[in-house]
């Protein structure tokens, strides 16, 4: 079934016969044809390919797909995979040449199971990759919000202090206002009798010793002022609930919006201000700030973080400074502390999830970590410049407009 001098040029039909165990030698399998459907030659990597067949060389061409001879007729060649059961696969490419008379043609078959395999190795494992990081995705959100919902709950006991405070006053004031209520209706009384009396003169001193008894001079400049007072105190707390709701404002649907970064910073402090107010002087350095194109309530989480760690490293008083400005395309805020700074090897690690200096129970952690993750997907950074026993400054520099964002509008 071996046709010698299949190759019948000159110098190379003698050997022919001799090159049979250099080809048989071969990884690949090649199958040699005259014209395109009667084959001639296979090597011993080919004849494996169907080891118990009784016409082994016409079992091979029969492994082509039906179309294979005639698009190699037309175009000179033909390529193709055959997969079969026990999960092989062959890379198989027909090439045909007629120059004149039938021609002959050259099938290959090459291996590429194991090549194969890799790549689906590959692919699983990078599918995996893909939902490993999805769900990175998730728990890091989850972490914002936990984090976010950890920060509030230890500002929670802050605000119901401040909150409770002008409620208190409020309440105290009611009191008084209701007492002095009182006196002035037993007045009017008294004014009505006078009036309807045939003597109202006779009843002067009556009058004179109810005025006494109530201290009208006294209700007539303290109700003024506690209805003064009660008014900034319910202002206080409209102002706080309005505050908590800029800053806890969710924004569900993801929007980035053009906002005011003072607008943010101040109701943050005003969120913080009770953890602040005992032992730091607070100083604004606001400057001209464009609107910035961001989800303010995550940057106002990120204020929030700063102005805490700020406070947090001052001992017993110092001072914080705020500071605001523009440059080039980007809006900057600083915090500046005079707290204790830090040394070399913590400012390496504190944009570490978790990592924290703080006694246990009393630091998670993660602020810097979250701040970090929120100032990177604005496209913006964090620097740090700090100095043991003298402060710290972190300044966050975020870009003005957002690459390629679409605005959403209300
Ligand atoms: N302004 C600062 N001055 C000195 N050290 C700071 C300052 N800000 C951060 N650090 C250091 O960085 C560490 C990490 O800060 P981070 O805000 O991530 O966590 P934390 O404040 O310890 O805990 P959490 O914020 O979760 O309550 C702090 O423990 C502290 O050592
Ligand atoms: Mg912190």
């Amino acid at each position: 079934m071996i046709a010698d001098g299949f190759m019948d040029g000159p110098s190379l039909a003698p050997n022919v016969s001799a090159l049979r165990p250099l080809f048989d030698m071969m990884d690949d399998g090649y199958l040699v044809c005259e014209g395109i459907a009667s084959p001639i030659y296979a090597n011993a990597s080919a004849l494996a390919l169907v080891p118990d067949d009784s016409d082994p060389l016409q079992a091979l061409l029969a492994l082509l797909p039906a179309d294979a001879c005639g698009l190699a007729r037309r175009h000179g060649r033909w390529g193709g995979d055959l997969n079969f059961d026990d999960g092989r696969i062959l890379q198989v490419r027909l090439y045909f040449r007629a120059d004149d008379g039938r021609g002959y043609s050259l099938v290959t078959f090459r291996d590429v199971s194991d090549g194969y395999v890799r790549q689906k190795e590959l692919e699983r494992r990078n599918s995996q990759l893909r939902q490993t990081l999805a769900s990175l995705a998730g728990t890091q959100e989850q972490l914002l919000r936990s984090g976010k919902m950890a920060s509030i709950g230890q500002l929670a006991a802050g605000v119901a202090h401040e909150i409770n405070n002008p409620i208190g006053y409020v309440h105290s004031n009611l009191g008084s206002l209701q007492e002095y209520l009182h006196s002035l209706f037993q007045m009017i009384e008294v004014y009505e009798r006078a009036l309807r009396s045939s003597e109202p003169a006779a009843m002067l001193p009556e009058i004179e010793d109810m005025r006494q008894r109530c201290d009208f001079e006294f209700i007539s400049v303290d109700l003024p002022q506690l209805m003064a007072e009660s008014r900034e105190g319910i202002e206080r707390v409209t102002q706080i609930v309005r505050n908590l709701k800029e800053f806890s404002y969710s924004d569900r649907e993801q929007s980035w919006r053009s906002s005011d970064l003072h607008a943010g910073l101040e109701s943050t402090i005003n969120i913080v201000w009770n953890e602040l107010k005992y032992k730091v002087v607070l100083e604004r350095r606001f400057g001209q700030l464009p609107l910035v194109q961001c989800r303010l309530s995550e940057l106002n989480q990120v204020f929030m973080n700063m102005l805490l760690n700020a406070s947090q490293a001052i001992e017993e008083r110092g001072t914080i400074i705020v500071s605001t400005g523009v440059q080039g395309e980007e809006a900057w805020v600083e915090f500046e502390d005079t707290g204790s700074g830090m040394p070399e090897d913590v400012q390496q690690n504190i944009f570490d999830p978790f990592f924290t200096t703080k006694p246990v129970g009393s630091g998670t952690g993660l602020g810097l970590s979250i701040s970090y993750g929120i100032v990177k997907n604005h496209n913006g950074r964090i620097e740090v410049r700090s100095t043991p026993g003298k402060g710290s400054c972190f300044r966050i520099s975020l870009p003005i407009h957002q690459p390629g964002l679409r605005e959403q509008q209300d």
